[in-house]
């Protein structure tokens, strides 16, 4: 793959110079949905799939970008002093909220680059293309720079900020971290509220992750995705007149029960019932899976759908058509939308000799329904991002 780069790299702006080389991944979300801002546990692992990019510094503070996914784009031309924030409408506003995160966060840097990109996680997926871009950039920049005091979770956490502040998505921290901090065959157990984290070990059991693309394109900033975290906000704040918590992902679902009633409006004790549930549903799922219960991972997987379903609303008709015929096929231990929702991809953990059959089956009973077709993917868990040699 990153031959192909090069290759392009070669062409678009020459083989001399320091041409350096950069991956990564792509994420799914296995369970912990709209937990992250909520000070809740997700339950993400990186993909091998991702994006991929080659870089050269120049001498002066001009920034060239190329992508080989958006090739009628051509190349895009700014430079360094020039940072619109949210006034971008291409794929290069995700690099350069890096670069400006970077002098933000007093990693300044005078030079600019000619980079170009190639990714092969589908746009708009759910799988999380736009934090991978940040994260690769991040990388890029670390090592060109020298920036050796930048730790991976820092990475991670530049490139939350770029999307927040200069992209004016509100969204939380698995995306980035998850992909800057991947490890192969492993999901991450993270704790949102302090960043702790542990490795658990996929052990599937002669199943495999079957993630399907409902080709109903989202973008994180026109969705409701921001809406539905302020009203998690909203919930907190009238929470905390009457019992003393820094955030949702502190309630058990018995203590929330004790105090829900005052939130006043009821689609907001909704959006908040989600949030501590799921939150105790992913502990949940994670002690099942290091018990080796990988059936109990599964219903679990599906009761987190419900819950995004009825409780926080997110899912639509795509992702419900994708899940309800997963649930009626054999040889599936669980299944669910994955990432924000309004779109993009559900996560299926389907027995390897059933999996050309959940395929074929979940795919007609979507274009039927749906009148377009899925895209399905059976997927490998990969290490997080980093310089290629
Ligand atoms: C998007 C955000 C994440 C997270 C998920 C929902 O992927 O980028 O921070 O909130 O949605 O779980």
């Amino acid at each position: 793959m990153i031959k192909n780069v090069l290759e392009c790299f070669y062409e678009k702006f020459g083989s001399e110079g320091d041409i350096r080389t950069y991956f990564a991944p792509g994420r799914v979300n296995l369970i912990g949905e709209h937990t992250d801002y909520n000070g809740g546990h997700v339950f993400p692992c990186a993909l091998t799939i991702g994006t991929y990019m080659a870089a050269r510094k120049r001498e002066d503070n001009r920034l060239r970008f190329y992508s080989m996914n958006f090739e009628r784009t051509g190349v895009v031309e700014s430079s360094l002093d020039q940072f619109l924030m949210g006034k971008e409408n291409n794929w290069t506003q995700y690099p350069k909220g890096v670069m400006w995160a970077f002098h933000q966060k007093g990693f300044t840097f005078d030079k600019g680059f000619d980079i170009v990109l190639y990714g092969n996680i589908p746009n708009g997926s759910g799988l999380s293309s736009s934090a991978s871009l940040e994260v690769v950039t991040g990388v890029m920049l670390r090592d060109m720079f020298g920036f050796d005091s930048i730790s991976m979770i820092d990475l991670a956490l530049y490139g939350q900020f770029s999307e927040n502040r200069y992209n004016g998505v509100n969204c939380g921290i698995m995306d980035q971290f998850s992909i800057a901090m991947g490890k192969k065959d492993h999901a991450i157990f993270l704790d949102t509220a302090d960043l702790s984290y542990t490795y658990a070990p996929l052990k599937l059991e002669g199943a495999k992750i079957v993630i399907a693309c409902s080709n109903k394109k989202r973008g994180l900033g026109d969705s409701k995705y921001n809406e539905r975290r302020s009203e998690c906000e909203t919930a907190l704040a009238e929470l905390q007149k009457v019992k003393d918590i820094r955030s949702l992902g502190e309630l058990s679902s018995v203590e929330f029960e004790e105090i829900k009633d005052a939130i006043k409006d009821p689609v907001r004790q909704k959006r908040a019932k989600h949030a501590v549930y799921e939150n105790e549903r992913t502990i949940k799922a994670v002690e099942a899976l290091q018990a080796g219960n990988v059936a109990e991972f599964g219903l679990l997987m599906n009761a987190s759908h419900v819950s995004l379903r009825d409780d926080y609303e997110v899912t639509g008709k795509e992702l419900d058509a994708l899940v309800d015929a997963a649930w009626k096929c054999d040889g599936v231990i669980g299944s669910r939308m994955t990432g924000a929702g309004f779109g993009g991809c559900t996560v299926s953990i389907v027995k390897t000799e059933a999996v050309d059959a959940f395929i074929e089956k979940v795919g007609a009973e979507y274009e039927a329904a749906i009148g377009y077709a899925a895209t399905f993917y059976v997927v490998d868990i990969g290490d997080g991002a980093g310089v290629l040699k």
